[in-house]
């Protein structure tokens, strides 16, 4: 594993943007596998600002995203396609139909899972995953105490990560309970891993993580068999390390 200290947010975010940078660099027609949270925002305003500039094009590139809440439309403020709409995507050269998460709103789930599985080969794999840490040591939405074997699947959203992410609802009643996420199988089988990690929040949850034992009580601690990860952290969430 390759650990990159940044001295702040947003040092970790130009830091990250230049790793993510130098893939579609080397690769444009990378497969991206992308996140939402608030860890990647200040990375996606650095890689939009490197496109404005001509610095880097996403026009090759196919995103796939890791995970979307369950019974949320796209048009949601809340959705991850809205996240990834208004924060990156409508801001960069990448054609609209080279982007793709889980559709909140299939009536088929296991048909979903399938149609996003079936996609994700059909694209070779993913060339770089970038990835957040939930505070439980969650990656996308795979919880603690689940399968490392897992392909994309519907998943019952832990109190801890509702708790988290009632921040960005008006009310805990409003956080859906259960969201699509892609599979550690298909994060592992990524060719190369960016994780982006920020806070004094994050601290105790990063040793654990990548210092720890390798445990489905982790989920983020199986990165440590994977072969090609950078850690892009800033100083609050590395200082335990
Ligand atoms: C987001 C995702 C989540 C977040 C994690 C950290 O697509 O899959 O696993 O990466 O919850 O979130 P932030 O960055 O908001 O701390």
């Amino acid at each position: 594993m390759k650990i990159i200290r940044a001295k702040d947010y947003d040092d970790m975010s130009r830091k990250a943007a230049n790793v993510l940078a130098a893939q579609v660099l080397l690769k444009p027609d990378s497969v991206l596998g992308l996140a939402t949270g608030s860890s990647p925002l200040g990375m996606y305003q650095q890689l939009i600002e490197r496109c404005k500039k001509g610095d880097i094009s996403f026009a090759k590139v196919v995103s796939i995203n890791l995970d979307e809440y369950a019974g949320l439309a796209p048009e949601h403020p809340q959705s991850y396609r809205y996240f990834m709409d208004h924060n990156l995507f409508n801001h960069i050269d990448i054609p609209p139909a080279s982007t793709h998460l889980p559709n909140g709103l299939a009536e088929d789930a296991t048909g979903e899972c399938e149609r996003y599985e079936a996609l994700i080969a059909s694209h070779g794999g993913i060339d770089m995953q970038l990835l957040g840490l939930g505070n439980n040591g969650h990656i996308g939405f795979n919880e603690p105490g689940g399968s490392f074997e897992k392909a994309t699947h519907k998943v019952q959203l832990t109190e801890s990560t509702i708790d988290a992410n009632k921040r960005f609802f008006d009310s805990l009643d409003e956080v859906p309970r259960y969201a699509y996420t892609m599979g550690i199988r298909a994060i592992m089988q990524a060719r190369r891993v960016l994780l982006v990690v920020a806070g004094s929040q994050k601290a105790q949850i990063v040793r654990e993580a990548f210092f720890g034992p390798v445990t489905p009580e982790v989920p983020a601690s199986i990165l440590q068999l994977h072969g090609d990860v950078t850690l892009v952290g800033d100083e609050e969430a590395f200082s335990l390390i």
